[in-house]
Protein backbone atom coordinates (compact mmCIF):
# COMPACT_ATOMS: atom_id res chain seq x y z
CA UNK A 1 0.00 0.00 0.00
CA UNK A 2 1.64 3.31 -0.80
CA UNK A 3 1.65 5.96 1.98
CA UNK A 4 0.70 9.22 2.01
CA UNK A 5 3.79 11.73 2.29
CA UNK A 6 3.45 14.34 4.93
CA UNK A 7 3.79 17.92 4.36
CA UNK A 8 4.39 20.69 6.47
CA UNK A 9 1.70 23.52 6.57
CA UNK A 10 2.06 26.42 9.13
CA UNK A 11 3.39 23.88 12.08
CA UNK A 12 1.58 21.11 11.44
CA UNK A 13 2.03 17.70 9.66
CA UNK A 14 -0.74 17.22 6.97
CA UNK A 15 -1.32 14.31 4.85
CA UNK A 16 -0.45 15.17 1.65
CA UNK A 17 -3.95 14.09 0.48
CA UNK A 18 -5.52 16.37 2.71
CA UNK A 19 -3.39 19.41 2.78
CA UNK A 20 -5.22 22.15 2.01
CA UNK A 21 -4.18 26.03 1.79
CA UNK A 22 -6.91 28.87 1.44
CA UNK A 23 -7.89 29.77 -2.12
CA UNK A 24 -7.59 33.45 -0.63
CA UNK A 25 -3.69 32.74 -0.08
CA UNK A 26 -2.47 35.71 -1.62
CA UNK A 27 0.65 33.29 -3.14
CA UNK A 28 -2.07 32.11 -5.24
CA UNK A 29 -4.53 34.67 -6.28
CA UNK A 30 -1.10 37.05 -6.95
CA UNK A 31 2.03 34.84 -7.05
CA UNK A 32 3.18 36.75 -3.83
CA UNK A 33 5.72 34.07 -2.49
CA UNK A 34 9.01 32.66 -2.34
CA UNK A 35 10.70 29.58 -1.79
CA UNK A 36 13.98 27.35 -2.31
CA UNK A 37 14.97 23.77 -2.97
CA UNK A 38 17.47 21.99 -1.41
CA UNK A 39 17.90 18.16 -1.87
CA UNK A 40 19.21 15.36 0.58
CA UNK A 41 21.54 12.47 -0.55
CA UNK A 42 22.18 9.33 1.79
CA UNK A 43 20.55 11.05 4.79
CA UNK A 44 22.38 14.53 3.97
CA UNK A 45 20.84 17.82 2.90
CA UNK A 46 23.46 19.59 1.06
CA UNK A 47 24.51 23.03 2.06
CA UNK A 48 21.26 23.81 3.33
CA UNK A 49 22.68 26.61 5.03
CA UNK A 50 23.23 28.27 1.82
CA UNK A 51 19.45 27.61 0.64
CA UNK A 52 18.58 28.94 3.86
CA UNK A 53 20.47 31.86 3.88
CA UNK A 54 18.84 32.43 0.20
CA UNK A 55 15.61 31.95 1.35
CA UNK A 56 16.28 34.13 4.10
CA UNK A 57 17.09 37.05 1.21
CA UNK A 58 14.13 36.24 -0.24
CA UNK A 59 12.08 36.38 2.40
CA UNK A 60 13.94 40.08 3.31
CA UNK A 61 13.45 41.45 -0.05
CA UNK A 62 9.87 40.42 -0.06
CA UNK A 63 9.58 41.74 3.47
CA UNK A 64 7.20 39.05 4.37
CA UNK A 65 7.27 38.14 7.92
CA UNK A 66 6.75 33.96 8.85
CA UNK A 67 6.69 32.70 12.00
CA UNK A 68 9.70 30.67 11.66
CA UNK A 69 12.82 31.81 11.77
CA UNK A 70 16.05 30.16 11.15
CA UNK A 71 16.48 27.25 13.16
CA UNK A 72 12.25 27.21 12.41
CA UNK A 73 12.67 26.22 8.99
CA UNK A 74 15.87 24.33 9.47
CA UNK A 75 13.98 22.10 11.78
CA UNK A 76 11.05 21.48 9.87
CA UNK A 77 13.14 20.96 6.92
CA UNK A 78 15.14 18.29 8.65
CA UNK A 79 11.90 16.82 10.45
CA UNK A 80 9.90 16.62 7.08
CA UNK A 81 12.36 14.25 5.37
CA UNK A 82 12.96 12.46 8.53
CA UNK A 83 8.69 12.14 9.06
CA UNK A 84 8.86 11.07 5.12
CA UNK A 85 11.87 8.31 5.87
CA UNK A 86 13.57 9.67 2.81
CA UNK A 87 17.28 9.50 2.27
CA UNK A 88 17.52 10.70 -0.86
CA UNK A 89 14.59 13.72 -1.45
CA UNK A 90 13.83 17.28 -3.08
CA UNK A 91 12.67 19.31 -0.32
CA UNK A 92 10.89 22.78 -1.44
CA UNK A 93 10.23 25.53 1.13
CA UNK A 94 7.53 28.13 0.98
CA UNK A 95 6.57 31.17 2.51
CA UNK A 96 3.55 32.89 1.12
CA UNK A 97 2.01 36.50 2.05
CA UNK A 98 -1.14 34.47 3.58
CA UNK A 99 -4.35 34.81 3.69
CA UNK A 100 -6.55 38.39 2.68
CA UNK A 101 -9.85 38.64 3.49
CA UNK A 102 -10.65 41.66 1.77
CA UNK A 103 -10.68 41.84 -2.44
CA UNK A 104 -8.24 45.11 -1.66
CA UNK A 105 -6.40 44.73 1.31
CA UNK A 106 -2.71 45.67 2.57
CA UNK A 107 -0.62 43.25 2.34
CA UNK A 108 1.88 43.58 5.29
CA UNK A 109 -0.82 42.35 7.84
CA UNK A 110 -1.09 39.02 6.92
CA UNK A 111 0.10 36.05 8.25
CA UNK A 112 2.31 34.43 5.83
CA UNK A 113 1.60 30.17 4.51
CA UNK A 114 4.81 28.21 5.75
CA UNK A 115 5.34 24.43 3.78
CA UNK A 116 7.87 22.09 3.98
CA UNK A 117 7.23 19.37 0.84
CA UNK A 118 9.52 16.68 0.63
CA UNK A 119 9.67 14.36 -2.19
CA UNK A 120 11.65 11.67 -3.59
CA UNK A 121 15.20 13.12 -5.20
CA UNK A 122 14.20 13.93 -8.83
CA UNK A 123 16.62 14.64 -11.66
CA UNK A 124 16.01 17.30 -14.08
CA UNK A 125 16.56 15.13 -16.84
CA UNK A 126 15.78 10.71 -17.33
CA UNK A 127 18.77 8.55 -17.90
CA UNK A 128 19.56 8.67 -21.54
CA UNK A 129 19.30 12.50 -21.17
CA UNK A 130 22.09 12.67 -18.48
CA UNK A 131 24.18 10.06 -19.94
CA UNK A 132 24.30 11.70 -23.63
CA UNK A 133 22.97 15.28 -23.13
CA UNK A 134 19.65 16.85 -23.96
CA UNK A 135 19.03 19.38 -26.49
CA UNK A 136 18.01 22.95 -25.35
CA UNK A 137 16.07 25.73 -27.11
CA UNK A 138 16.65 29.04 -26.84
CA UNK A 139 13.26 31.07 -26.10
CA UNK A 140 12.15 33.97 -27.70
CA UNK A 141 11.25 34.92 -24.15
CA UNK A 142 13.60 36.98 -22.14
CA UNK A 143 14.05 36.77 -18.31
CA UNK A 144 12.75 39.82 -15.96
CA UNK A 145 15.17 42.66 -15.78
CA UNK A 146 16.03 43.91 -12.60
CA UNK A 147 14.38 46.59 -12.36
CA UNK A 148 11.04 44.60 -12.66
CA UNK A 149 11.48 41.57 -10.69
CA UNK A 150 15.43 40.58 -9.63
CA UNK A 151 15.97 37.14 -10.77
CA UNK A 152 18.13 36.81 -7.85
CA UNK A 153 14.40 36.84 -5.78
CA UNK A 154 13.57 33.06 -5.77
CA UNK A 155 9.67 33.57 -6.07
CA UNK A 156 6.88 31.85 -7.33
CA UNK A 157 6.20 34.25 -9.99
CA UNK A 158 7.11 32.10 -13.48
CA UNK A 159 4.57 32.12 -15.21
CA UNK A 160 6.88 33.48 -18.66
CA UNK A 161 9.55 29.75 -17.39
CA UNK A 162 6.12 27.42 -17.96
CA UNK A 163 5.57 29.58 -21.14
CA UNK A 164 8.94 29.16 -22.29
CA UNK A 165 9.36 25.16 -21.17
CA UNK A 166 5.97 24.51 -23.27
CA UNK A 167 7.06 26.12 -26.10
CA UNK A 168 10.48 24.24 -25.94
CA UNK A 169 8.84 20.67 -25.21
CA UNK A 170 6.05 21.54 -28.09
CA UNK A 171 9.07 22.30 -30.27
CA UNK A 172 10.34 19.12 -29.88
CA UNK A 173 13.49 20.14 -27.52
CA UNK A 174 14.45 18.89 -23.90
CA UNK A 175 14.66 22.20 -22.13
CA UNK A 176 15.03 26.03 -22.28
CA UNK A 177 17.20 29.00 -21.69
CA UNK A 178 16.47 32.81 -22.35
CA UNK A 179 18.10 35.58 -22.54
CA UNK A 180 18.31 39.02 -20.14
CA UNK A 181 17.10 42.05 -22.14
CA UNK A 182 20.27 43.27 -23.36
CA UNK A 183 20.60 39.92 -25.33
CA UNK A 184 22.68 37.94 -23.29
CA UNK A 185 22.70 34.11 -21.84
CA UNK A 186 20.78 33.99 -18.44
CA UNK A 187 19.68 31.04 -17.12
CA UNK A 188 16.88 28.09 -17.47
CA UNK A 189 13.50 27.59 -15.36
CA UNK A 190 15.85 25.43 -13.03
CA UNK A 191 19.23 26.04 -13.65
CA UNK A 192 22.36 27.45 -14.64
CA UNK A 193 24.47 27.27 -17.56
CA UNK A 194 28.57 27.43 -18.16
CA UNK A 195 30.11 27.37 -21.37
CA UNK A 196 33.32 25.41 -21.60
CA UNK A 197 35.88 26.35 -24.27
CA UNK A 198 39.75 25.81 -24.75
CA UNK A 199 39.69 24.40 -21.15
CA UNK A 200 38.24 27.18 -19.56
CA UNK A 201 34.54 27.45 -18.01
CA UNK A 202 32.58 30.33 -18.56
CA UNK A 203 29.06 31.43 -16.58
CA UNK A 204 26.76 34.17 -16.93
CA UNK A 205 27.43 36.58 -14.02
CA UNK A 206 24.20 38.74 -13.89
CA UNK A 207 20.58 38.17 -14.74
CA UNK A 208 20.33 34.83 -12.72
CA UNK A 209 19.09 33.07 -9.78
CA UNK A 210 22.41 32.65 -7.75
CA UNK A 211 22.57 28.78 -7.90
CA UNK A 212 24.33 26.66 -5.16
CA UNK A 213 25.01 24.20 -7.42
CA UNK A 214 26.58 26.73 -9.79
CA UNK A 215 28.41 28.24 -6.82
CA UNK A 216 29.45 24.60 -5.70
CA UNK A 217 30.46 23.76 -9.46
CA UNK A 218 32.79 27.28 -9.81
CA UNK A 219 34.54 26.07 -6.80
CA UNK A 220 35.02 22.31 -8.00
CA UNK A 221 36.33 23.74 -11.04
CA UNK A 222 38.76 25.98 -8.60
CA UNK A 223 39.95 23.18 -6.59
CA UNK A 224 40.99 21.51 -9.97
CA UNK A 225 42.46 24.34 -11.26
CA UNK A 226 39.94 25.11 -14.25
CA UNK A 227 40.03 28.18 -15.08
CA UNK A 228 36.75 29.76 -14.62
CA UNK A 229 34.96 33.15 -15.63
CA UNK A 230 31.90 34.91 -14.55
CA UNK A 231 31.12 37.20 -17.49
CA UNK A 232 28.44 38.05 -20.04
CA UNK A 233 28.19 34.99 -22.30
CA UNK A 234 26.32 35.50 -25.89
CA UNK A 235 24.43 32.97 -28.07
CA UNK A 236 27.91 33.08 -30.42
CA UNK A 237 29.37 31.51 -26.98
CA UNK A 238 26.89 29.06 -27.04
CA UNK A 239 27.48 28.15 -30.66
CA UNK A 240 30.70 27.81 -30.47
CA UNK A 241 31.40 26.32 -27.35
CA UNK A 242 33.14 22.90 -26.49
CA UNK A 243 30.79 21.75 -24.23
CA UNK A 244 28.25 23.13 -22.60
CA UNK A 245 26.17 21.77 -19.27
CA UNK A 246 23.73 23.15 -16.86
CA UNK A 247 23.84 22.97 -13.13
CA UNK A 248 20.90 22.47 -10.97
CA UNK A 249 20.17 20.95 -7.03
CA UNK A 250 17.88 18.32 -9.37
CA UNK A 251 20.88 16.14 -10.93
CA UNK A 252 24.29 18.34 -10.25
CA UNK A 253 25.61 18.83 -14.13
CA UNK A 254 23.75 17.91 -17.16
CA UNK A 255 25.56 17.96 -20.18
CA UNK A 256 23.76 19.59 -23.44
CA UNK A 257 24.41 18.02 -26.54
CA UNK A 258 22.20 20.88 -29.04
CA UNK A 259 21.86 24.37 -28.43
CA UNK A 260 19.18 26.25 -30.16
CA UNK A 261 19.03 23.93 -33.29
CA UNK A 262 23.09 23.65 -33.73
CA UNK A 263 24.73 20.41 -33.09
CA UNK A 264 27.83 21.29 -30.17
CA UNK A 265 31.62 20.63 -32.02
CA UNK A 266 31.98 17.78 -30.09
CA UNK A 267 30.19 14.77 -27.98
CA UNK A 268 28.33 15.15 -25.11
CA UNK A 269 29.66 15.05 -22.04
CA UNK A 270 32.77 16.87 -22.69
CA UNK A 271 35.69 16.00 -20.38
CA UNK A 272 35.55 18.64 -18.33
CA UNK A 273 31.57 18.44 -17.46
CA UNK A 274 32.41 14.73 -16.92
CA UNK A 275 35.07 15.32 -14.61
CA UNK A 276 33.25 18.01 -12.52
CA UNK A 277 29.94 15.98 -12.33
CA UNK A 278 31.96 13.34 -10.84
CA UNK A 279 33.47 15.27 -8.11
CA UNK A 280 30.14 16.74 -7.49
CA UNK A 281 28.62 12.91 -6.87
CA UNK A 282 31.95 12.48 -4.88
CA UNK A 283 30.76 15.26 -2.52
CA UNK A 284 27.48 14.40 -1.88
CA UNK A 285 28.61 11.15 -1.18
CA UNK A 286 31.23 12.29 1.07
CA UNK A 287 28.48 14.17 2.97
CA UNK A 288 30.61 17.12 3.33
CA UNK A 289 28.58 20.38 3.59
CA UNK A 290 25.57 18.03 4.94
CA UNK A 291 23.24 18.14 7.36
CA UNK A 292 22.48 14.76 8.81
CA UNK A 293 18.60 13.66 8.68
CA UNK A 294 19.20 10.96 11.30
C1 LIG B 1 15.61 30.14 -12.15
C2 LIG B 1 16.60 29.18 -11.57
N1 LIG B 1 17.90 29.30 -11.91
C3 LIG B 1 18.82 28.45 -11.42
C4 LIG B 1 18.49 27.42 -10.55
C5 LIG B 1 19.55 26.51 -10.01
O1 LIG B 1 19.79 26.79 -8.66
P1 LIG B 1 20.32 25.69 -7.64
O2 LIG B 1 21.66 25.26 -8.14
O3 LIG B 1 20.40 26.40 -6.34
O4 LIG B 1 19.35 24.56 -7.67
C6 LIG B 1 17.16 27.29 -10.14
C7 LIG B 1 16.77 26.23 -9.22
O5 LIG B 1 15.64 25.78 -9.19
C8 LIG B 1 16.20 28.19 -10.66
O6 LIG B 1 14.91 28.11 -10.30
Amino acid sequence: MKTDPLIYINSQFIPLSEATISVLDQGFLLGDAVFDVVSAWKGNIFKLEDHLSRFEDSIRATRLTPSLDRNGWREAIIETVRRNNLKDASIRFIATRGVSQQVIADPRENKPTEIVWAAPYIFLADDNGRKNGIRLMISHLRGFPADTLDPRYKCVNRLHFQLAKIDALEAGYDDVIWLDQNGYVSEGPASNIFVVKQGKIFTPSEGILRGITRQTFVDLASQEGIEHRECQVSTFDLHTADEIFTTSTAGGALPIREVGGCKLKFEAPGPITKRLDEMYWKLRDSAEFGTPVY
